[in-house]
């Protein structure tokens, strides 16, 4: 079959349209094949073979006090892993590094002002223990909640693990949100305590932290205690009693707390969604499964060894943070970097500093900021040594070829291979990736299923899509780091996840194409597939084609109603430094979308601006745009990232009439 005449077949029977072909591809480089810690496909085989014994194998390389009595249980939609062991997370992550790591470092931190510390092992056990003690002479107990709402500081992690320890699970909340969306989070999990500090630097400015605190826990009764870190020393109103700084309660701690042993299935920890409309939904994450998938994951996409200086530059915030900068790195004893601030202060060349001051060989980031390195040029990165990188890794959205080759290009130095990772918070660890030793890219593909992960891509009935064609993303089979519940809302758990085919079948929300051979590639959340006269099209393939363009650094398309066609597509463009779009770029870029995926996806509209409005954990804001192009009112945009933008899209989009 050629090409068209798949395509053509693909038109007629699939859930979303498959249109772009993509013919590079990319072995893995021989310096890293050949010392990779996964050098045999036929892992693949053999996981597959026998997934519980494949899980448990990986299990077997963390501490357990306890040996578990069955590796899995499976009453869908509840998977319980592991039954009868016991383990600590915190252990797991710290002591057992002590021996043969003690000096080792944990991690590198980077303060925003230019502040350095360096935490290893050793140090890191200390403060663990001392604030594990602090934690419990404020009352928390095995079980109860803690709410943290921090920036990226040493103390952030260190909270966490001593929440671990003592098996409290936490709930951390982004540092950027705001008081209301804290206040919700902390009442939904009746958190006992709320650890703070006085403000955050982001760019230069005091973010006011324990002002948004004070002002959530008004309204939550639950909260008893708060613990503040000093970081920004900005003013800050104190109430005696509840009030306490971190400092003065571990000063009389000792350094030395006996981890909790806790039940492979206990919560380790909740984590909300922003959702962009609904209530957000408490993911819950267990201990065993959870530590077992994340620390594995890292270890073989990552392709870690000991002397990696490991650098994911997401926010602990986000379940990326949690899992690949907090629990994975640490249960390898793994070196870590973590950066207070934004990657434009004081200057757009902030991470290739931090990443040749470090040495960093592995670099995990997201296709918001690799877009916006493009936008801002190749001149930021060329100014850093950045020959020590061996690996690149994506993750959050998919990401356009375009961006990908930028990416291999400019930062990768064309030798590092990059791992494109598809997972979410749901998952809690990867499930979609490359393994940097075996697997052959192509851009923009998260290419295969993991080792004993199973995943398929269905369209309306339910029924696997032939290659070439595209669809809804489906995991078929329980896996150790998945989702337990919904934090007090097990209806909405099984409604949500495991309602739209059968309840033994994960529905992720993706719409997912597989090509001939078999690759994945992710084509968004399915509220982002457009209808045009019929035909079901990815709005990442068209963001995709237009980035795809040497002038365009970022693109946004969304389907607007229209009389004829059903949906319109309307898109939105940043342009690469410095350049100004007029008519003629306008009508080049729609021949250029005809040319790269066809006539059917030219965009009917085409807007220039400075930015696009995002979620604060980088994610394009469609539904705004939605609401933009069809002349709605807005619904909340409290949660945009960069809100200012709005009103200027707005006035473009009024500026601007549609082409036929
Ligand atoms: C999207 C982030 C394409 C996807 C870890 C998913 C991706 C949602 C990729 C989860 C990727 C994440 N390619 N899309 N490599 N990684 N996504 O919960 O739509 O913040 O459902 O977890 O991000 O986002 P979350």
């Amino acid at each position: 079959m050629t090409s068209n005449e798949s395509k053509a077949q693909a038109t007629q029977d699939d859930a979303i349209e498959a249109l772009m072909v993509e013919e590079r591809r990319f072995p893995p480089p021989d310096n890293i094949a050949s010392r990779a810690n996964v050098k045999d496909p036929a892992i693949y085989e053999e996981a597959l073979a026998d997934r519980e014994a494949y899980w448990a194998g990986e299990a077997g390389k963390l501490h357990w006090f306890k040996d578990w009595d069955k590796v899995l249980e499976w009453n869908p939609p509840f998977a319980k892993w592991f039954i009868g062991g016991e383990l600590n997370v915190s252990y797991n992550c710290i002591d057992r590094h002590l021996d043969d790591r003690g000096d080792k470092v944990a991690f590198h931190w980077v303060g925003e002002p230019g502040d350095t510390r360096t935490l290893t092992f050793k140090d890191l056990y200390f403060e663990v223990c001392r604030f594990a003690n602090a934690l419990k002479h404020l009352g928390v107990r095995r079980g109860d909640r803690v709410a943290i709402y921090m920036g990226m500081i040493p103390e952030l992690p260190i909270a966490m693990l001593a929440c671990a320890r003592i098996g409290a699970p936490h709930t951390v909340v982004f540092g950027g949100f705001s008081s209301d969306a804290l206040a919700d989070r902390i009442n939904d999990t009746k958190a006992k305590v709320l650890i703070t500090q006085d403000g955050a630097n982001r760019r230069g400015q005091v973010f006011p932290l324990k002002d948004n605190a004070d002002a959530a826990i008004e309204s939550t009764p639950s909260v008893e205690s708060v613990v503040v870190v000093e970081r920004c020393n900005n003013e800050v109103t104190w109430v005696e009693g509840r009030d306490h700084r971190w400092t003065e309660l571990v000063e009389s701690q000792v350094a030395e707390c006996p981890p909790e042993e806790m039940d492979a299935e206990d919560v380790l920890y909740i984590l909300y969604t922003s959702g962009t409309t609904a209530k957000p939904k408490g993911i819950v994450h267990s201990t065993g499964g959870y530590l077992t998938q994340v620390a594995s994951t890292h270890r073989m996409v990552f392709d870690i060894k000991d002397d990696d200086v490991y650098w994911c530059a997401a926010d602990i915030g986000w379940v990326t943070g949690h899992s690949y900068i907090v629990y994975g790195p640490l249960a390898n004893g793994c070196t870590g970097v973590i950066y207070e601030g934004t990657p434009d202060y004081p200057e757009k060349d902030r991470l290739w500093q931090i990443a040749e001051d470090y040495k960093v060989t592995i670099l995990y980031t997201a296709p918001t900021a690799i877009r916006t390195f493009m936008r801002w040029g190749t001149e930021w990165p060329e100014r850093h040594d950045l020959s020590s990188l061996r690996i690149l890794g994506s993750v959050g959205e998919p990401i356009n070829p375009e961006a990908w080759m930028w990416y291999r290009k400019h930062i990768g130095g064309d030798r590092c291979p990059i791992v494109d990772t598809w997972w979410q918070t749901e998952t809690g660890a990867i499930m979609i990736s490359p393994l940097p030793g075996i697997t052959t890219t192509k851009p923009g593909s998260a290419t295969f299923p993991l080792p004993g992960v199973v995943a398929d891509v269905y369209d309306e009935q339910g029924e696997s899509v032939h290659l070439g064609g595209g669809g809804y993303l489906v995991l078929k089979q329980p896996w150790p780091s998945m989702i337990r519940t919904i934090y007090g809302d097990q209806d909405r758990y099984v409604e949500t996840y495991w309602s739209r085919y059968d309840k033994e079948t994960y529905f992720a929300g993706d719409g997912c194409k597989r090509d001939e051979e078999g690759y994945f590639w992710l084509m968004g959340r399915i509220d982002d597939v457009m209808n045009v006269s019929g035909h079901r099209i990815s709005t990442a393939e068209v963001e995709s084609a237009l980035v795809a363009h040497p002038s365009v650094a970022e693109a946004a398309v969304v389907g607007r109603n229209d009389e004829i066609t059903g949906q319109a597509i309307a898109a939105f463009v940043t342009l690469r430094g410095g350049e100004h779009g007029d008519e003629a770029l306008i009508s080049e870029l729609r021949d250029h979308v005809a040319e790269k995926i066809g006539k059917i996806a030219k965009p009917q509209s085409i807007v220039f601006t400075d930015d696009l409005p995002k979620t604060r954990s980088g994610k394009i804001m469609r539904r705004l745009l939605r609401d933009i192009s069809e002349h709605r009112k807005l619904g909340d945009i409290t949660t945009l990232a960069n809100a200012d933008i709005v009103d200027e899209i707005s006035k473009l989009a009024a500026a601007s009439p549609g082409e036929d």
